[in-house]
């Protein structure tokens, strides 16, 4: 019969990795709570509409990369590509504009793209983000911009560029898309398929486009900068000024437009170039009009969202041989016999409720083969048990890292093991 492979742009985690992995989320949690703000978990599911409304019918996400069914009910279901707009649909559904503002969340989770795999952009991918709604100080577009940061050094990643934007809001784009519409009208035949197709409806694009004639007459364009109203002028100023205030380097980038269709002013991305043509770690800005797009009030909301597997992939790359765990468990119990194993079973039984790491052997292997087991797991300790250490009521304990071994009663041996 023909194996069954995983689905195309999909991977499976191996057990070197979860050691990279679990420290990127354990560092995330710690330093979003660092920061007041709380976990949120939603459906990794949701009605079509929402991204339609919320990311926008214009963009890649919605026109092309969304994995949507129709559920038995014959009602249009999507597997969510991004996670800003569910999480703004559980303010609005849960009435936390209520609660006391801002409301500060984060989240980690799988992400569902239909999108060409290459290295570094998958089908399924897993972010973490924030997302703080209610306020609409700049102070806390920095706030978020320095959570991403802090994640990154924390884990003594280096190497990263933060670039910044602002693309204005509803009372100053318009004029800027008009600009660029008519200067890009005049060389509409050099621009790719894709920039000639969305010129009208999203001329801003041709900015971030990564075809080589579309960026050499970007370059050319007039920045976004000059355009912006005075309310997103003074704006993007405090941004500017907080980050200089938390002392977070960043490089001005009026290239940076994002492709989601809900952000208005601040716009940033973290790049890496250890990380090929995607070179994104993670990206985010301001949605000053999410919330009114899926039929709320206006509640202002900043945050980011970052690619675990592509941050993974460049701490293992600076680790050399993969910054993965070493050894499994700490202790492992060995036996010979019958009631030896069942002994073992219950003394790792009991060092695992006391927070101790054990495993035992399941596969009657010789004691021998036994100890080179645990050899290669990289205990650092071993408990033995045979027919002898039944009888006297003690087992021998072997530490393998200065291979010494000392007998201990049955009794004492998690008091032992836990010293
Ligand atoms: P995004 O830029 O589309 O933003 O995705 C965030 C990050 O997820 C990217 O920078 C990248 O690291 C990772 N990523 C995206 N697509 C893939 C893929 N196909 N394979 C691997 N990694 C990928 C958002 O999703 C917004 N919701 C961010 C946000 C939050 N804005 C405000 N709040």
């Amino acid at each position: 019969m023909a194996r069954i492979r995983a689905p195309r742009g999909t991977v499976d985690v191996f057990p070197e990795i979860p050691g990279t992995w679990r420290r990127l989320e354990e560092t995330v949690r710690s330093v979003c709570r660092s920061a007041g703000y709380t976990e949120i978990r939603t459906p990794v599911f949701e009605y079509t509409e929402l991204f339609q409304r919320g990311v926008g019918e214009g963009t890649d996400i919605v026109e092309k990369e969304m994995y949507t069914f129709l559920d038995k009910g014959e009602r249009s279901i999507t597997l969510r590509p991004e996670g800003t707009a569910p999480v703004v649909r559980a303010y609005l559904e849960h009435k936390m504009w209520a609660e006391p503002q801002p409301v500060k969340v984060y989240y980690i989770g799988p992400m569902f793209r239909y999108e060409r795999p290459q290295l570094g952009r998958l089908r399924q991918h897993t972010q973490f983000g924030v997302e703080a709604l209610g306020a609409s100080s700049p102070v806390l577009d920095a706030e978020v911009i320095s959570v991403l940061i802090n994640v990154y050094q924390s884990l003594g990643l280096e190497g990263f560029v933060v670039r910044l934007n602002s693309i204005g809001c509803s009372k100053c784009r318009p004029r800027y898309k008009e600009s660029l519409i008519s200067l890009l009208s005049k060389q509409m035949d050099e621009l790719c398929p894709d920039c000639r197709r969305r010129l009208d409806r999203n001329p801003l694009r041709v900015l971030d486009c990564k075809n080589e004639r579309c960026k050499a007459i970007a370059k050319e364009l007039p920045p976004i900068f000059d355009y912006l109203c005075e309310e997103c002028c003074t704006h993007f100023e405090g941004v500017k000024r907080s980050l200089g205030v938390l002392d977070l380097t960043y490089e001005l980038d009026p290239t940076i437009v994002r492709g989601l269709d809900y952000y208005t002013k601040t716009v940033f991305e973290v790049i890496h170039s250890g990380l090929g043509a995607q070179d994104a770690l993670g990206g985010g800005g301001r949605y000053d009009g999410l919330a009114e797009e899926l039929g709320g009030n206006p509640i202002p909301g900043v945050g980011f969202a970052a690619g675990i597997e592509r941050a993974v992939q460049v701490l293992e790359d600076a680790s050399g041989e993969g910054a993965g765990e070493t050894s499994r468990v700490s202790v492992f119990v060995a036996a010979m016999g019958g009631s030896a194993r069942l002994e073992a079973a219950r003394i790792a039984h009991v060092l695992r409720k006391q927070g101790v790491s054990a495993d035992l052997d399941y596969l009657d292997r010789s004691l021998r083969s036994q100890m080179k087991y645990a050899d290669k797991q990289g205990v650092k300790k071993v408990v033995i048990i045979g027919e002898d250490e039944l009888e006297a009521g003690e087992a021998t304990v072997r530490d393998m890292v200065c291979r010494e071994q000392v007998p201990v009663s049955f009794e004492k041996i998690v008091e032992f093991l836990l010293r």
